[in-house]
């Protein structure tokens, strides 16, 4: 059984996706052992909470600095024998001594074709602004495995959507959302349960 660990910062939409893909039997091999955002306020831990999933709330706000926040992250995780961390809309850029402990064993989704619209302080709305911006014809999202870089770690898997003509970031990051992460991240994970990730 692999035991993931889903990080989250904010609405979950990604975490209920997760969710709903093991509810209806599509991750076997797979246990959902606990979800941690860094807000409390996070309406993804009540995602969680309503699914009997253990969920908590650790902010780096509350250690004296990344390194201390990363190795209590890393000693929590392992005491808990995850084997996978998923970040599903984590918004903390975790330090190395965090990346170390579980080396090729933390994915991100992004809401990009990476490498476009990527890296530091491309998260959120704020990359559909930019795809927006730049007038791409063609955006998606891509699940990667997290390395010491912002976003520069292998790709697992990318799908691509269309950007349709009116298109504002709240329209565009809803069909990113419904046509291409809620469909990929699961899969992803599905994947590297099934020892089946190509990279
Ligand atoms: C998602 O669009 C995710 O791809 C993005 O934040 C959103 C979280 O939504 N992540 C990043 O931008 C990471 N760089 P959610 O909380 O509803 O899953």
């Amino acid at each position: 059984m692999l035991k993931i660990a889903v990080l989250v910062s904010g609405g979950g939409t990604n975490l209920q996706a997760i969710i709903d893909s093991a509810e209806a039997g599509k991750l076997p091999g797979v246990s959902i052992d606990c979800v941690i955002s860094n807000k409390a306020g996070a309406y993804a831990l009540e995602r969680a909470k309503e699914h009997g999933i253990h969920s908590e709330c650790i902010s780096p706000k509350d250690f004296a600095d990344m390194d201390a926040y990363g190795s209590y992250m890393a000693d929590f995780l392992a005491k808990r024998d995850i084997g996978l961390v998923v970040l599903a809309g984590f918004l903390v850029v975790l330090p190395p001594v965090f990346i170390r402990a579980f080396a090729g064993r933390v994915i991100n989704i992004h809401p990009s074709l990476i490498p476009s619209f990527c890296g530091d302080g491309f998260y959120g709305l704020k990359v559909h602004e930019a795809a927006l911006a730049r007038g791409v014809k063609v955006t998606g999202a891509t699940v990667h495995y997290v390395d010491e870089g912002t976003d520069t770690g292998p790709i697992i898997l990318q799908k691509a959507v269309e950007v349709e003509e009116g298109d504002t970031p709240e329209t565009l990051q809803k069909r990113v959302m419904e046509q291409a992460e809620w469909i990929i991240l699961p899969k992803a994970i599905e994947m590297i349960a099934a020892g089946r990730q190509d990279i």
